[in-house]
């Protein structure tokens, strides 16, 4: 069969091998039209309980339900406040009144339709219910279909952080239907990119290349673009997966998923998740930072941070802090040192020797780290 004739397959399986408890991503158009054969390998009975956001509920709960319900899996659901204050302790009792309300059983299936707030939630709370029920991801923004969907971490935030609440509870399925994406907002889209970009930055440089060539298109809404956000999407999965497969439970390679986080999350709890900054644009500036105090170490090659830098400023990503409040090093230092990646009293950085080179530090210079954010503050736009 020549190039022209071969059909193009309907979905990617990205495998993720963790023994018993593995499963497949799907990465494809049309999945959620095709929910209830995707998913009838992994239900115990035909008995599903989504939850939802108020913005992605609207779009694509009813035909989901329609799909299920028509092969005769029979559908509950909650629909959360649509963004990140919705991820915490008040909302997670919700779910869980509604799942018993709703009679779930140890065999019901929990369903997260939605970005990674959704999918955090969902997760966690499957994680809890009658001590743990199987759940399926079906991620509806880019940043949950690269990331926050595969590899079990779940949880809420609570007033001293991001996610220090939460579990490791592994998906039975991933099915992520880039049809979805074409409903995104462009600045949720860009967020998702960001944790795209960390992939590259982290440990493939080749990857970083493409998207220095190819990224803008990826996320230009056109057709081409929808076959570039799915090679990144793959990609990304691909690498998520290998990574998830040899340190699960974050003791070694896992960490280095965390490019960008340590600065993202000070800077998340500073915006207070209010919607003023995304969880991507604050990995973002976060990833900035991290090539920037690499380079004031003399560990990077500054020309490697100005590839960072140009490939962000060109995509439309930020590179400093939105300047609608008065930040300091101080105070952003005081939220790291809250972060899950503390040990004994040291902060855990993903640092980089260049692009592709990420490695994990305990051994930087508290001036060094004052130094990266007095610059990054001064540049606020
Ligand atoms: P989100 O879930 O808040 O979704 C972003 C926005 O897009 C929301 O307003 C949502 O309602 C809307 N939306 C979702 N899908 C849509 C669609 N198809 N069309 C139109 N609107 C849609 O945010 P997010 O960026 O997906 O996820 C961020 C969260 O993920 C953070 O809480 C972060 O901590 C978490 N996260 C978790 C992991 C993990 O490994 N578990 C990894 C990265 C991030
Ligand atoms: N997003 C980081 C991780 O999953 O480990």
């Amino acid at each position: 069969m020549n190039k022209q004739n071969r059909i193009a397959p309907v979905s990617t399986t990205v495998a993720v091998s963790l023994g018993n408890r593995s499963y497949g991503i799907e990465v494809g158009r049309g999945l959620l039209a095709r929910a209830a054969e995707l998913v009838a390998p992994v239900l115990q009975q035909k008995r599903v309980f989504i939850v939802t956001d108020s913005n992605v509920a609207p779009l694509y709960l009813g035909a989901l339900e329609g799909h299920l319900a028509s092969a005769g899996i029979r559908c509950d659901h909650l629909i959360l406040p649509a963004g990140e204050a919705s991820k915490d302790f008040t909302h997670l009792t919700q779910v869980l009144d509604a799942m018993l309300a709703a009679k779930c059983e140890r065999s019901t299936m929990v369903v997260a339709l939605g970005g990674g707030v959704v999918g955090d939630m969902a997760g966690f709370a499957a994680s809890v219910l009658l001590r743990g029920v199987d759940f399926i991801q079906m991620p509806t923004t880019l940043l949950a279909q690269v990331d926050s969907a595969v590899g079990g971490k779940t949880g809420i935030n609570t007033k001293a952080g991001k996610n220090l609440v939460g579990a490791f509870h592994q998906p039975r399925l991933v099915l992520a239907d880039t049809d979805t994406l074409e409903t995104l907002p462009r600045r949720e889209l860009l967020a998702g990119y960001a944790e795209v970009a960390k992939y590259g930055l982290l440990g493939d440089a080749a990857f970083w290349s493409w998207l220095e060539s190819n990224g803008a298109t990826a996320l230009s809404g056109t057709a081409a673009g929808h076959d570039g956000l799915r090679h990144c999407i793959v990609t990304a999965c691909e690498a998520k997966a290998r990574i998830v497969a040899a340190d699960e439970r974050e003791q070694g390679e896992r960490i280095l998923l965390n490019l960008g986080h340590t600065f993202g999350h000070a800077l998340e709890a500073e915006f207070g998740y209010s919607g003023a900054l995304l969880h991507g644009e604050a990995v973002a500036i976060g990833m900035v930072q991290a090539f920037d105090l690499s380079v004031r170490m003399g560990l990077c090659p500054a020309a490697d941070l100005a590839r960072v830098r140009a490939h962000f400023n060109a995509v439309g990503l930020p590179v400093t802090p939105p300047k609608t409040r008065t930040l300091t090093p101080a105070t952003l230092i005081g939220h790291m040192a809250q972060d899950k990646k503390v040990k004994d009293g040291a902060v855990n950085f993903v640092l980089a020797k260049g692009v592709g080179k990420a490695f994990v530090s305990r051994d930087v210079p508290m001036a060094k780290l004052e130094e990266t954010l007095r610059a990054s503050l001064s540049e606020q736009p």
